[in-house]
């Protein structure tokens, strides 16, 4: 069993249509953690202390956001400031985090033809997640492809929303019980929910 905790981070939640039904889900998994960082601090007072502890009890560590400004929401941005610390997750001595992975499950209303050269957003969605995956990278974490929603302001309405959700479940449910093919995964660009790369129960 791996130790998966997931981040939530969406200051807009209540008209969220999409993360909110798949944090729901996930709050639902057993056997992992579940924070909801806008709910926990709503003044943006982390408790690194305790967040640091969090990481140090997990294996997995899984950011869930909608793309804002391609990054983070600002509180996960607040809390990676505070929390990755040198000497706790880079710099001398800081190798806590090591052999540990990170992954994310991102939204974002531009349609996947938009994240192309081409497109209106001029680069795939992967390259707007580069600062995470060198974070990764510095800490000695494994960054592993993220789960996307693409066009997610129009996922509802074209039936969307459900099965994006109930694969959010399956790659939850496929991480902790060491069934996610994380090797499979390298060489994807992103993950969705028709062709996630799960491994057969032993
Ligand atoms: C402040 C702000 C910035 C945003 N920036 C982006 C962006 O850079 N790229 C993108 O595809 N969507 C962007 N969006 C759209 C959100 O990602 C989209 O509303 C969200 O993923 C929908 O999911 P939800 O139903 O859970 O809220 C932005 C939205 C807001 C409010």
């Amino acid at each position: 069993m791996a130790r998966l905790i997931v981040y939530y981070a969406h200051p807009g939640h209540k008209h969220s249509q999409a993360n909110r039904a798949m944090a729901r889900e996930a709050r639902r998994v057993e056997g992992i953690t579940f924070v909801d960082l806008y709910a926990d601090y709503p003044r943006f007072d982390i408790d690194v202390d305790v967040e640091q502890q969090r990481l140090l009890d997990h294996d997995v560590v899984l950011f869930q956001f909608p793309v804002f400004w391609y990054s983070t929401p600002s509180l996960l941005k607040e809390w990676q400031d505070l929390v990755l610390e040198h000497g706790f997750a880079y710099g001398a001595g800081g190798d806590r985090l090591a052999g540990k992975t990170l992954m994310l499950a991102v939204t974002g209303a531009g349609p996947e033809e938009a994240y192309t050269e081409h497109g209106y957003q001029h680069h795939p969605l992967r390259a707007f997640l580069v600062p995470l995956q060198q974070t990764a990278c510095l800490c000695e974490m494994r960054f592993t492809a993220p789960y996307v929603l693409y066009a997610a302001l129009r996922a509802p309405s074209e039936g969307r929303v459900a099965p994006h959700v109930t694969g959010y479940r399956r790659l939850l449910e496929a991480i902790r019980d060491d069934r996610y093919d994380f090797d499979a995964a390298a060489g994807r660009e992103v993950i969705e929910h028709d062709a996630l790369p799960l491994r057969e129960a032993n």
